[in-house]
């Protein structure tokens, strides 16, 4: 049976191109003892070059093959290395992957020596590669290097499941069906298989099961089918994000007891559809969708978070921006988000890597197959809504992009693509008519739909960036900048929704962004922490989820040219209460003059030229929401004190000893009602001890009055304590524990062992 390893610790790092490390007694006494995922070069979060990462490397892992693997296929497999790899075991070269956004694998059986030391090792490109999709041309995002994904080690036996598609249709919630196909590998003797197919629901009984023959030469693939019937589903939803589990077992004919291979694969049952009258609908039932675009660059670590961080990323959009949906802009995205993304219900549209050019044939034909590799790896993820196939932004190319639509439907027939485009008038060959609609964001419009379905899939971004530590003016114009345009999508019923640029402020090329390597275009900035806009998104999920009431003012005495008297206030409520020094001095509803349309429109406190701002007489400026006439939520804002205390909080306090796992670190300097000084730009210093390392700028300059930096776990389990002061007088401290690695890893030699 199936065993997964994990191959993440314990590798040795090169930043040197020296192709002598391939061999397998290269003397790597010197090099550096690394744990994956890992960036080949850590980075300050802005004002650095793409050229301080864009080299080669060479990463290197020794392993024992015991005994009992003998006989078996060993298949090591990449989530993701930026942006071409070479693969050699003991010395001989086993393949090459070019892509840096897909998975890849590798049978490596027949290069290992049973029962002795064996070495893998992986020369990683991580140049800029024009003839690599998506480079060619500028790209508006680094591309970040090094095997920056997990490694895993899939033993099993000379005859296993390649990959297994399991496609829902006719979903109903009183039945589903579900059409299987698997592609079996064949290294032992030619014969025919059994393969039982049996679908657990959450508590793991077992609730249909399916049994199949497949026949399968010798060194062959083979593809088989299979369909399979479900009563009563338990569908999975936005809400309710049910999951079952697909069990495949392969063995063989008549000895059902002898088992060469299983795969278990998570599934949603649910219909996802874009119809005829240009809506979404999710199991039928119409699902207006709003969502923001994800880049997966993060400080520091480029591309390289640990599953940990890949998964807070979709709370955060799920959880803290109140979004249905994400474009997985504009590649696809790490395994673990998407897993994360089937468990919280938030929907994904993903899309093959590029932006703005298409090369040539070859390059075109790489496009193709990592766009193949891309959906035959996260076709099972109920999340997953949409495929993209066209390149981002690019020009018309009808060959090509026939092909890729052909391809996607062959390969996922119950999915519709769509094709992410910047032109209006451009060709429509894809199944829904996704477009970045930037014309009149600065007046708050969109494009009428030109056609039907239509996903606005991009608006604001570089229309109006905005950083965390811009003035309140700007913070103000920039949330209502997003107001305005789910507004105006909300508005028209064949709009299928729409998904801003973008959710977090990301890493660019030179020709792009504010010159110092960022594009502040996110709702929220590279840290994740949001700007004002962030809360526009917050306010928009249901109140029964979370009721949200956020001031978006500071109390300060400048006076503010547009919105002078103007306490703009958003949430989800009904209407709320203004109370100035604790007095109740007004009562509003939300503005359905300005915004008819969204789910939740701004409440918007006028005339509020009454007390004057900077007066030592106003102490409180309080906003309580109300549902039902009861008060649901408050927000209150005291004039801005002077700096008096560091806040420090982090995402988690428990990690993994696995050297790679990871935890943010949010640091605040505030005042003594708990306020974050927007203003700040203050010094943290960091201590860190025990087994754990800082990863990020020491000092930290804070912007915004905040940042963060991440506590990264060393290989031993112990107490972490990170301490951080300000001036050395704000002192704050975490302390988080890291345990066991308990996943089996990949067996390391015993002399080996001794050189790190
Ligand atoms: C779009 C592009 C995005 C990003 C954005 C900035 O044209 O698709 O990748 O560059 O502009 O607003």
């Amino acid at each position: 049976m199936r065993q997964i390893l994990n191959f993440n610790t314990e590798w040795l790092f090169c930043a040197l191109d020296e192709p002598r490390i391939k061999h397998k007694d290269f003397k790597d006494v010197h090099f550096e003892e690394v744990h994956l995922p890992h960036t080949n070069k850590l980075v300050p979060h802005h004002y650095f070059s793409e050229k301080d990462y864009q080299f080669v490397s060479w990463y290197r892992r020794h392993f024992e093959v015991p005994a009992d693997w003998t006989g078996k296929s060993l298949i090591v497999e990449f989530d993701g290395v930026m942006s071409a790899a070479e693969i050699y075991v003991n010395g001989a070269s086993v393949g090459e992957h070019q892509g840096g956004y897909t998975s890849f694998s590798f049978e490596i059986s027949k290069w290992v020596v049973i029962g002795e030391s064996n070495v893998i090792n992986v020369r990683v490109d991580s140049t800029c590669r024009p003839d690599i999709p998506p480079e060619g041309r500028l790209v508006d995002y680094m591309l970040f290097g090094g095997i920056y994904r997990n490694v895993r080690l899939i033993v099993t036996s000379s005859v296993y499941i390649e990959w297994a598609s399991y496609a829902w249709k006719d979903v109903t919630s009183q039945e589903a069906s579900m059409d299987g196909i698997f592609r079996i590998n064949n290294r032992g003797e030619a014969r025919t298989f059994m393969l039982h197919t049996s679908l657990l629901n959450s508590e793991g009984d077992v609730v249909e099961k399916v049994t199949t023959t497949i026949a399968a030469e010798v060194g062959e693939s083979e593809v088989g089918q299979m369909t399979m019937k479900v009563d009563n589903p338990h569908l999975w939803d936005i809400d309710d994000p049910y999951l079952y589990v697909v069990r495949t077992t392969l063995c063989d004919m008549g000895e059902e007891r002898f088992e060469h291979d299983d795969l278990t694969t998570r599934v949603g049952i649910r219909s996802a559809e874009f119809r005829k009258d240009g809506r979404f609908y999710l199991n039928g039932n119409p699902l207006k969708l709003r969502g923001l675009n994800r880049h997966q660059m993060f400080p520091y670590l480029g591309g390289a978070m640990c599953e940990r961080g890949q998964r807070k990323d979709a709370d955060i959009l799920k959880e803290e921006l109140g979004l249905n949906f994400v474009r997985s802009s504009h590649y696809p995205a790490d395994p673990s988000f998407l897993d994360r993304c089937d468990e919280i219900g938030l929907l994904v549209f993903e899309e093959l890597p590029g932006w703005q050019y298409i090369g040539d044939v070859q390059w075109k034909n790489k496009a193709l197959l990592q766009l193949e590799e891309m959906i035959v790896r996260d076709r099972n993820h109920p999340s997953i809504f949409l495929w993209g196939v066209r390149i981002n932004e690019s020009q018309d190319d009808t060959e090509f992009y026939l092909r890729t639509n052909a391809l996607a439907h062959e390969l996922d027939p119950s999915r519709a693509t769509g094709g992410v485009r910047a032109i209006h008038g451009s060709e429509f060959l894809e199944d829904v008519f996704t477009y970045n609609d930037f014309t009149r964001n600065r007046e708050g419009k969109i494009l009428q739909p030109n056609h039907s379905p239509y996903l606005i899939t991009e608006y604001m971004g570089h229309m109006y960036p905005t950083k965390s530590y811009d003035s309140v003016e700007r913070q103000i114009k920039h949330a209502l900048g997003h107001a305005q345009i789910q507004n105006g999508q909300y508005g028209v019923p064949h709009v299928a929704g729409a998904a801003g640029w973008c959710a977090f402020d990301y890493n660019t090329h030179q020709d792009f962004g504010s010159g110092d390597r960022i594009c502040y275009h996110g709702v929220c900035d590279i840290f994740r922490l949001p700007k004002f806009a962030g809360y526009f998104y917050r306010s928009q999920m249901e109140p029964g989820k979370q009721p949200v009431v956020f001031i978006a003012r500071y109390l300060i005495p400048s006076f503010n040219e547009d919105f002078r008297d103007v306490v703009p206030v958003f949430t989800n409520c009904e209407e709320a209460d203004l109370f100035v020094n604790g007095v109740k001095v007004a009562s509003e509803r939300p503005d359905y003059v300005n915004y008819p349309s969204l789910p939740h429109p701004p409440i918007m406190f006028t005339g509020c030229s009454w007390w004057e701002w900077g007066s030592s007489l106003l102490t409180s400026l309080k906003v309580v929401g109300k549902i039902g006439g009861v008060a649901a939520a408050e927000h209150e804002l005291f004039p801005v004190g002077m700096p008096d205390q560091l806040a420090m909080l982090a995402d988690d306090l428990e990690l993994i000893a696995d050297g790679a796992d990871c935890t943010r670190v949010v640091v605040a300097l505030q005042d003594s009602k708990g306020q974050t000084l927007q203003l700040a730009h203050h010094a943290v210093s960091f201590h860190v001890e025990g087994p754990g390392r800082l990863i990020g700028e020491n000092p930290f300059s804070l912007e915004a009055g905040r940042g963060a930096v991440y506590i990264q776990a060393a290989r031993t389990p112990g107490i972490i304590r990170c301490i951080a002061n300000v001036k050395g007088v704000m002192v704050a401290e975490v302390v988080i524990r890291s345990e066991v690695l308990q996943a089996q890893i990949v067996p390391i030699p015993q002399r080996t062992k001794q050189l790190y």
